[in-house]
């Protein structure tokens, strides 16, 4: 089964398909990166950008939002609101001066739907930090992005260049309020490229370029605001952004010579960065997705599976969460219980997985065992209410490793669960609704010898001799 994943493993596609989780996480429509790659890649063209330069350049476009999940939970708990919607509010204002446009920011986002005298209290909190809540939170999100390119493999220019996206030309942006040239290339490009796709979307092209024109030396090298003019004079800087084959566009875009290796070692490179992406979107799921795949392989090796069927597995588990970046953290942290509305989003999120992993040639039984990952045997379970008749052995394995995580690993509310209380619940919901077997190898390989013998013991009965713990050598 890997075989098959690896000979139609593309690079950009995978990667291109992971960047629509990313809007997600930003609050853009699916496919904002994808624009935005197109649209730099041709400005990088448009100033005559050298290949190896375009190449970095190209990655650097597609997982500029990397770290924007890291930055998620701590934007929610200071604004006390919507930080999904937040983020793509900012996208339309200019954050870097302290005037009206911030001013209507805060009201749109600080602490709606709070009682009057404590959102008084927010706003001028945010309003009395806001530099400084600014600058920590593009910190957290550059060095994490940076830090996403490098661990699938990139290049330090594509690193930097995803570090120095939130810089700006007069030295205003953050995180290190570098100046003109100091600021690198890749980083200007990808910023005049990310507001240009923006502003186009919400209210068209002539707006984008009016906005970039406006903000040409403030916000922009001049020099690219320039070549952006140039182009979108000839029609070429937005030519075909809404076109339907937005995905092969991009894909034939990426620059001769850059290709990764489409290997089994930068797939698992890919998984395990993404795996890191959408566990750093709540403290509540830190780790969540590395646990359950190493749940999941341990069902499936138990089993007996072969190994290319592990590894599509344990690719399925990194990315079966993927969709939760659509959720927005203040119901992801509630504190209380969920209303119906707020279960209806949660419940979207396998939606999302399949949505994205889909995308991805080659990845066809991946997407599908991960977006099982909440179905049922018996129905009960979401986003397509599944039952044993349709449920693969990998997705049963997939859902019993996503419970077992969630009840056994430490959450900051609380510690993991022990195994008796684990396995006890697990086995409650066997048959009927989880696979028995999978919970049984899961338990074979976690419960200590002792709780395994005295249960076979049980099973054996009074009977029959009794099998004793061996003494220790
Ligand atoms: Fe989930
Ligand atoms: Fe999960």
């Amino acid at each position: 089964m890997l075989a098959s994943t690896r000979a139609t493993l593309s690079l950009p596609q995978l990667i291109s398909a992971l960047s629509y989780a990313l809007d997600l996480t930003e609050g853009h429509q699916m496919g904002h990166s994808v624009r935005t790659c197109i649209i730099g890649m041709r400005v990088a063209s448009e100033i005559g950008l050298r290949n190896g330069a375009r190449g970095d350049l190209y990655y650097a476009l597609l997982l500029k939002d990397a770290g924007c999940s890291s930055n998620a939970s701590k934007l929610f708990h200071v604004l006390a609101g919507d930080e999904i919607r937040a983020k793509r509010d900012i996208k339309t204002t200019d954050w870097s001066k302290f005037g009206w446009e911030a001013v209507q920011y805060a009201l749109r986002n600080v602490g709606v739907g709070s009682p009057l005298l404590s959102r008084v209290w927010r706003l001028a909190n945010v309003a009395a930090s806001n530099r400084t809540h600014s600058r920590d939170m593009i910190k957290i999100r550059c060095e994490r992005g940076a830090s996403v390119a490098r661990k699938i493999g990139l290049s330090q220019r594509t690193a930097e260049g995803i570090h120095g996206l939130d810089e700006h030309w007069d030295g205003r942006g953050y995180p290190m309020g570098l100046r003109g040239t100091e600021i690198p290339l890749l980083s200007r490009i990808m910023n005049l490229a990310q507001t240009l796709d923006v502003f186009r979307q919400e209210r068209g092209e002539a707006a984008a370029m009016e906005t970039a024109e406006r903000r040409s030396r403030s916000w922009f090298d001049p020099s690219l605001v320039k070549a952006a003019r140039s182009l979108h004079r000839r029609g070429a800087l937005f030519e075909g952004l809404d076109a339907a084959d937005l995905k092969s566009r991009v894909m034939a875009m990426e620059p001769d010579g850059s290709e990764l290796p489409a290997d089994d070692c930068t797939l698992d490179q890919v998984c395990e960065a993404f795996a890191e992406v959408i566990d750093a979107k709540s403290p509540f799921t830190y780790r969540h997705s590395a646990g359950v795949a190493q749940a999941a392989v341990t069902i499936a090796q138990r089993i007996g599976m072969d190994s290319g069927t592990v590894a599509m597995i344990r690719h399925a588990a990194l990315l079966h969460d993927v969709g939760k970046l659509s959720v927005p953290n203040s119901i992801l942290e509630k504190p209380g219980k969920l209303d119906s509305h707020e279960w209806d989003v949660v419940k979207l999120h396998p939606y999302y997985t399949l949505e994205i992993l889909r995308r991805v040639g080659g990845f066809g039984d991946i997407a599908e065992v991960a977006a099982a990952h909440h179905e049922k045997l018996d129905g009960s379970g979401y986003f397509r209410n599944l039952t044993a008749a349709t449920l693969s052995l990998p997705a049963r394995i997939l859902v019993v490793a996503d419970i077992y995580d969630a009840l056994a690993a430490d959450r900051p509310y609380r510690g993991g669960l022990d195994p008796d209380t684990v396995f006890g619940i697990l086995r409650k919901e066997a048959p009927h609704a989880l696979d028995a077997n999978c919970v049984e190898a899961l338990a074979m390989s976690v419960e200590p010898t002792s709780v395994q013998l005295a249960r076979l013991n049980e099973a054996l009965g009074e009977s029959v001799p009794q099998i004793a713990p061996m003494a220790a050598a």
